[in-house]
């Protein structure tokens, strides 16, 4: 959680005090609920033409999949480093996770992808790790040239942007999560954003097994069909809202520091490769090294230095050979619901070579939101040293 405070309080008491806390409820004078303004402000601070609010990252991600109508007999391409809602997402609406490789920056692999598509992929996910972007203008070319949706999971990019145009834009359709650990936060939370009409049509259809009573449902195009419970509520709509209006504040206060420490440190350091430098959120900084020995005694000599790093590789859930449910082959609470009963699709712990290569040599630098020049001067200057006591650490192993 990067601010919040007396604003969102007094949003809160707001909310509390009017006597409205469900979202199908405006205010005695027809005010729209604070859930109806979150979606419009969410919606046109990125741009898109519609956004749906739901209580987390991974609700928008099943919502989202329902949207573009995946569904039974059909595969989604996933990167093998995510978090692991990502690949779980496809099996909830019947489908079956494929996973792919990712590039050395940490995000789908474009190449990889296009091995992967079968007559039966309907979609694939990119997914922005990290606040850092993927490569999309080559997974999208991919996609397209072979009729494939594409989801962005931005879970972790909100705000973010690829080409000067924000994240969740590219795609058919985008994902955030406003959980605590996010670039805004009401502590949970998520929204599915689209340009088109009927995927947000479909994903609040899900969203809401009542939303054929709703208001907001009377022009709708697309049949009733059966749904769940993913609504949003109005307090943590009301927080949202504030949130939103400090995400430029945030996401240039990250910006700031990390393009400074990435200048103090020059060439000192190697840097991943990043697919758009100014759209990235600033959030972290990856660096690349020479190998899984020396990125440990790279982020071991951090700890000794005050600086918040860590190692991608030892993220426990957002590493494929981690995601229990796929490697042991349970997709669903039963049996006759789960799509891996059905397919001939293999998980294995060393499927993704790359991935595991790339993820061995890389490591991320937490940036503070609170960093003054002598923190950025702190923390470049101990890297540089911790690199080097790396190299020769891994020098001496070998
Ligand atoms: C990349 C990614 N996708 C999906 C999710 C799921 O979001 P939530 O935790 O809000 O369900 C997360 C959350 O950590 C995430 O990081």
């Amino acid at each position: 959680m990067y601010q919040m405070g007396e604003a969102e309080i007094e949003a809160v008491a707001r909310v509390i005090r009017s006597g409205r806390l469900f979202r199908y409820q405006d205010g005695p004078n027809g005010e729209p609920a604070e859930s109806v303004q979150f979606e419009r402000e969410l919606a046109q601070k990125l741009g898109s033409s519609h956004a749906l609010a739901v209580t987390s990252g991974t609700a928008a991600l099943i919502c989202a999949l329902v949207g573009l109508e995946v569904g039974p007999g059909d595969e989604v391409i996933v990167p093998g480093y995510t978090f692991m809602a990502t690949a779980l997402a496809p099996l909830a609406v019947g489908a079956v996770p494929v996973l792919a490789e990712v590039d050395a920056g940490l995000m789908l692999d474009p190449a990889d992808v296009e091995k992967k598509i079968t007559p039966r992929t309907k979609a694939i996910i990119p997914v922005h790790m990290n606040g850092n972007v993927a490569n999309l203008d080559a997974l999208i070319r991919v996609a397209r040239s072979r009729g494939v949706k594409v989801l962005e999971d931005c879970c972790q990019c909100v705000g973010g942007s690829y080409r000067g145009l924000r994240v969740s834009r590219h795609g058919d359709a985008g994902v955030f999560s406003f959980n605590y650990y996010k670039n805004i936060t009401a502590g949970e939370g998520g929204a599915v954003m689209t340009g088109d009409s009927r995927i947000h049509q479909r994903a609040r259809m899900y969203h809401d097994g009542g939303s054929i009573f709703r208001a907001d449902a009377k022009d709708f195009t697309v049949a009733a069909f059966a749904g769940v419970n993913y609504r949003t509520d109005e307090v943590r709509s009301a927080i949202m809202r504030v949130q939103l209006q400090r995400l430029d504040e945030i996401l240039s206060g990250l910006r700031r520091r990390c393009s400074a420490l990435r200048e103090r440190i020059g060439s000192a350091v190697e840097f991943s490769p990043v697919h758009d430098l100014d759209g990235v959120c600033g959030s972290y900084l990856f660096l690349r090294v020479g190998s899984r020995v020396e990125a440990q005694a790279f982020v071991k000599a951090t700890a000794e230095r005050r600086i918040n790093a860590y190692l991608p590789y030892d993220t426990g859930r957002h590493v494929y050979w981690n995601w229990d449910p796929l490697m042991e082959r349970r997709g669903a609470h039963h049996p006759k619901l789960d799509p891996l009963q059905s397919t001939t699709q293999t998980y294995l712990k060393d499927m993704l070579p790359r991935t595991t290569e790339h993820l061995e040599r890389t490591l991320f630098v937490t940036i503070g939101l609170d960093w003054n020049e002598a923190d950025i001067e702190r923390v470049a200057s101990g890297l540089i040293e911790c690199s080097k006591a790396a190299v020769g650490q891994a020098e001496l192993v070998s």
